[in-house]
C-alpha cells in the first residue's frame, strides 16, 4: 500500500473520510491543536435527517431550500438530504447512541425553519462530542492512520504540472517539513473566530481557504456567513453556544421590557429561519435593548440541556432564574473551496470537506443541524472517489527544506482587531462604505505577497485571517442585494439579477 492521502483537519467530516479511507490507503492527519479541539465538539443541536415516518426527504429538502434563499445548488441538496437516513443507520451500526423517548424512539428535536421535528440528538446537547468520541476511539489504534498534533499546514504543494501535492506544515518543535502525498483533503472547518462574537472555537482562521486559495483553488459565496442568534454573552464577553434546539423545546426570545419580539417579525416567530432571528436580534441591540432567553417554557432544562446548563453555570448565570443573556455572533461559513459533491477542486490533487467546503447545499443560509450531516455525507463520498484513485508519483523535489530557520514576520495587526473590523464592517449589516474601509485596511498588509514559510506559526496564521477576511469583505461588496445571511443596509432586498449567480474567487485576480 503506497498511497498516502493528507488529511488537514481534525473534525468529523476529516474522521469520516480517514474511517474510509484507512482501509486501503495510508492517511495522515494534521491539526493545528488536539485531534478534538475545533468545531465538529461544540456541536450541540444534532443532525437533522429524516428518519420519521411522517417525514420524507423531499420535506427536509424543501426545508433546506426555502432557508437557503433560492442559493442552494439543488442537485447536490437532494444527494445530502436522501443520504441523511442511511447515514443515521450506518452511525448506529457504529455504536452511537441517539437520545430516545419514553416509548424507545429516537426523540427527534426542532429547530428553525424546520417544518417537522427531525434532529437526531445525544446526551441532551452533546451531539457533537459523542460523534467525535466514537470515531476518534474506533480510528486512534488504526495502523494506517497516523495523528499529527500540533502540527499546522502552512502552504500547499503544486508540482509543475500544476497538481497538489503535499503541504509544508510547521510542527510543535517549530520545524518547517514538506510531505508529499498522492492527494490532500482540505478539512480545516469555518471562520468564525475572525470574528470578535462568535461560537466558534479559536482555531476557526479559515487557514484551509486561505492555502486553498493562494494555491489557485477556486474560492466561493465567501459573503454567506452565518449569524447564530444566540451566543451566551455575559459581562461583555461572548462565552458559547445556547442551541437553537432550546427555542425548538418552547424558550423564547424577550428584551429587557419583557416583549417577545419575534412575535412582530415572521411567522414561525423564535423559530423563524436563523438569519432573520439573528438581525432582529441586532436590531433589538441597536435600538439600546438586551436580549434574553426565557427558558422557563422548557421543561427539565437541565436535564435536557446539561452542556448549556453547565456552561451557564461556569459563567455564573444560573439557569434556575430562567433567563440567559443572549447575543448574535458568527457562526457558519455557508461559501468555502469549491467542490463538487465528491470533494473536487478546481486544482488537480486537492480537495476539500466539512465547513471549508463550498459544495452549495447550504445556499445562503444553513439550515440548523444540517453540517453535521453535510461532514459525514460528503467526508465519505470524498474517500469513496478517492479510493478508486490511481497511486501518482509525486513530484515534490527532494531539496525541500525540512528547516529550522529564523522568522522573518512582518507587522501584523492582533488578532483582536481583525475580530473587530471583521464584527463591525462585514458582521450581520453591511454597507459599501464600510466593506471600503475594512477592504483598505485589509490591503495594507499586503498579504498575498508574504512567504509563510518563514513565518511563525502565529504570523502563518495572522496572514491566513486577513486572506480570508478579504475574501469575505470583497464577496460583501460585489455582491449589490441582500439575500440570506448577507444584509446590505444600503441594498436591502434580494435582486432577481444575482439570483443563482456565485461570487468566485481565483487567485489570478488582483487584490485592490
Ligand atoms: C444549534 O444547536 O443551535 C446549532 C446547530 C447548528 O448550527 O446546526
Amino acid at each position: 500500500m503506497n498511497d498516502r492521502i493528507i488529511i488537514i483537519g481534525s473534525g468529523i467530516a476529516a474522521l469520516a473520510a480517514a474511517d474510509i479511507l484507512c482501509k486501503t490507503k495510508n492517511v495522515i492527519i494534521f491539526t493545528k491543536s488536539q485531534v478534538s479541539d475545533g468545531n465538529s465538539v461544540l456541536a450541540q443541536g444534532g443532525i437533522a435527517a429524516a428518519i420519521d415516518k411522517q417525514d420524507s426527504w423531499q420535506e427536509h429538502f424543501e426545508d433546506s431550500l426555502t432557508a437557503a434563499c433560492m442559493h442552494a445548488d439543488s442537485a447536490t441538496l437532494e444527494l445530502l438530504v436522501k443520504n441523511g437516513p442511511a447515514c443515521i443507520k450506518r452511525l448506529i451500526a457504529k455504536g452511537m447512541s441517539f437520545d430516545k423517548d419514553a416509548s424507545g424512539q429516537p426523540d427527534l428535536a426542532r429547530e428553525g425553519a424546520h417544518g417537522k421535528r427531525r434532529i437526531l440528538h445525544s446526551g441532551g446537547d452533546a451531539t457533537g462530542r459523542k460523534l467525535m468520541e466514537l470515531f476518534i476511539n474506533e480510528l486512534k489504534d488504526s495502523p494506517n492512520i497516523t495523528f499529527h498534533e500540533n502540527e499546522l499546514a502552512i502552504e500547499l504543494i503544486v508540482g509543475d504540472e500544476g497538481r497538489c501535492c503535499g503541504v509544508y506544515t510547521r510542527n510543535d518543535a517549530d520545524r518547517l517539513i514538506a510531505h508529499e502525498a498522492d492527494a490532500v483533503i482540505l478539512a480545516t472547518g469555518g471562520t468564525g473566530s475572525l470574528y470578535s462574537c462568535t461560537s466558534n472555537h479559536p482555531n476557526c482562521t479559515g487557514d484551509g481557504i486561505a492555502m486553498a486559495y493562494r494555491a489557485g483553488a477556486e474560492i466561493a459565496d465567501m459573503e454567506f456567513i452565518q449569524f447564530h442568534p444566540t451566543i451566551l454573552h455575559h459581562d461583555g464577553e461572548s462565552l458559547g453556544l445556547v442551541s437553537e434546539a432550546v427555542r425548538g423545546e418552547g424558550a423564547i426570545l424577550k428584551n429587557e421590557l419583557g416583549e417577545a419580539f419575534m412575535e412582530n417579525v415572521h411567522p414561525l416567530r423564535d423559530l423563524a429561519p436563523r438569519d432573520v432571528v439573528a438581525r432582529a436580534l441586532h436590531m433589538q441591540y441597536q435600538n439600546g435593548h438586551k436580549v434574553m432567553l426565557d427558558i422557563s417554557p422548557v421543561r427539565h432544562f437541565s436535564k435536557r440541556f446539561p452542556t448549556i446548563t453547565e456552561m451557564c453555570s461556569n459563567n455564573g448565570v444560573d439557569v434556575e432564574q430562567s433567563s440567559i443573556p443572549v447575543m448574535p455572533g458568527a457562526h457558519f461559513l455557508m461559501g468555502g473551496i469549491r467542490v463538487n459533491p465528491y470533494g473536487e477542486t478546481s486544482l488537480p490533487g486537492l480537495f476539500a470537506i466539512g465547513e471549508c467546503a463550498c459544495t452549495g447545499v447550504h445556499g445562503a443560509n444553513r439550515l440548523a443541524s444540517n453540517s453535521l450531516l453535510e461532514g459525514l455525507v460528503f467526508g465519505s463520498l470524498t474517500a469513496g472517489r478517492l479510493l478508486d484513485h490511481k497511486h501518482f508519483e509525486a513530484t515534490v523535489q527532494s531539496n525541500l527544506p525540512n528547516r529550522k530557520e529564523p522568522y522573518n514576520d512582518p507587522k501584523l495587526p492582533e488578532i483582536e482587531e481583525i475580530q473587530q473590523n471583521m464584527m463591525h464592517y462585514a458582521g450581520l449589516v453591511r454597507d459599501e462604505s464600510g466593506l471600503k474601509k475594512l477592504i483598505a485596511w485589509l490591503t495594507q498588509h499586503d498579504f498575498l505577497s508574504l512567504d509563510l514559510r518563514r513565518c511563525s506559526r502565529e504570523a502563518a496564521e495572522k496572514i491566513n485571517m486577513l486572506t480570508t477576511a478579504w475574501l469575505i469583505a470583497t464577496s460583501a461588496l460585489e455582491r449589490t442585494e441582500s439575500r440570506g445571511s448577507h444584509f446590505r443596509a444600503d441594498f436591502p432586498v434580494s435582486s432577481i439579477d444575482w439570483q443563482g449567480k456565485r461570487i468566485i474567487h481565483e487567485i489570478s485576480e488582483k487584490v485592490s
